[in-house]
């Protein structure tokens, strides 16, 4: 089974050839960091036209790496949300030409999805049930992947997401953007402690993340410290939040932690656990993995941290390598194959969509500045 993968939600264009056994035959990316830099963020128009520009010869390009052709090709996948909606077409439309032209299936791919089953492409053992940190530009969310198509969202952010706090961070602090990398190249060079910084979140019972405060607090000290010590200790704040918070999920998953030293409040999504038993009773089952993904799955430090709460729990723990954290096609073409293997296809007239959370039965949840 071969899958032409297709990404464009973003400021990557992206194509890739993967089969169902895992090869990822060619993978072609063009980034736009250089178009977006001057205005600090991603411009939707800019990206959007940048995709028009850029996709077709990625996608001639990947076909020629993998000395392939359309004919060669089973389905096409391609992001069709969440995300800038403009892109999102760019990518959709063109899967949906290719598909109908070739007369091959077209298969609407959750770029959420996307990121979800990346570590299964990466690891070959990785089964199902598995909690994930899912951590990107756009996302802050735990969630526990049960299979294809089923995620049960076990917290997400009132506010920012992590990678979110990342480049508002660099930004304040004058690294450039694409935030992320660059924070983390001065957090080595900084120390953790030189900076009192809050832990927004930290310790509450359910397992929800904030960041917008910790952003906040390093934009009322900036120029008080070094950009390093700034970065240093934004950074470990961070890992902080994180490790607080998935150690709190993993507490409140059954059969991970048989023994929580104090007796937990019972919060929404336990409830929830208990009272529908789970889509085929999954839940039910110890969790395979701790497993973390999205963009900032990148960074050495959050791995790192995440790497030992795993062993700490006696978890496996899986992160893909660094290019498939960041945004690829070829996560977008392997979800393609899972669902394909699952036979999932879809419409030539399915809709492009620029909110489609992954849990549909996740409740927004309140907070300052409310992003369901
Ligand atoms: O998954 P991704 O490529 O795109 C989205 O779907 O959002 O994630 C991009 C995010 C950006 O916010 C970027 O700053 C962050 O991931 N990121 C990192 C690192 N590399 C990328 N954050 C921290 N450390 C990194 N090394
Ligand atoms: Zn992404």
């Amino acid at each position: 089974m071969i899958i032409l993968g297709i990404e464009s939600s973003c400021d990557e264009t992206a194509a890739a050839l993967v089969t169902g056994d895992r090869q990822v035959l060619a993978h072609r990316l063009l980034g736009q960091e250089a178009a977006h830099a001057p205005f600090g963020g991603v411009v939707p128009e800019i990206a959007a036209r940048a995709h028009v520009e850029a996709l077709e010869p990625l996608i001639v390009a990947a076909l020629a790496d993998a000395k392939l052709t359309l004919a060669d090709v089973d389905a096409i996948a391609a992001t069709a949300g969440p995300g800038l909606i403009g892109g999102v077409m760019v990518g959709l439309v063109t899967g949906k030409a290719l598909a109908h032209a070739a007369g091959k299936p077209l298969i609407a791919v959750n770029h959420l999805e996307g990121h979800a089953l990346s570590p299964r492409l990466s690891d070959p053992d990785l089964e199902f049930p598995y909690l994930l940190l899912l951590v990107s530009g756009g996302h802050c969310q735990l969630l526990l992947v049960e299979g294809v198509g089923a995620y049960r969202r076990l917290a997400t952010t009132i506010d920012d997401a992590a990678g979110e706090a990342f480049d508002k961070t660099a930004k304040l602090l004058g690294l450039g953007f694409p935030g992320g990398p660059a924070v983390e190249r001065a957090a080595a060079l900084g120390n953790p402690k030189a900076v009192p910084l809050p832990r927004p979140l930290k310790g509450s019972v359910e397992p929800h993340f904030s960041f917008a405060g910790l952003k906040s607090a390093v934009a009322r000290v900036v120029g008080q410290y070094s950009p390093e010590d700034l970065a240093a200790s934004f950074q470990a704040a961070v890992v902080d939040c994180l490790i607080d918070r998935t150690t709190r999920a993993l507490q409140k998953l059954p059969f991970v932690s048989s023994e929580v030293e104090t007796p937990l409040p019972r919060g929404d999504f336990s409830t929830a656990l208990e009272a529908d038993g789970g889509r085929d009773g999954a839940h039910t089952r110890r969790p395979t993995a701790l497993v973390v993904a999205g963009g900032v799955a990148a960074n050495t430090a959050v791995r790192g941290a995440l790497q030992k709460l795993a062993s700490d729990h006696g978890l496996r723990f899986v992160a893909p390598p660094l290019w498939l954290c960041t945004d690829n096609a070829a996560m977008i073409g392997w979800a393609g194959a899972e669902r394909f293997t699952a036979g999932l296809t879809d419409p030539l007239d399915v809709a492009a969509r620029p909110r489609w959370p992954l849990d549909p039965t996740a409740e927004a949840v309140r907070g300052a500045g409310v992003k369901a």
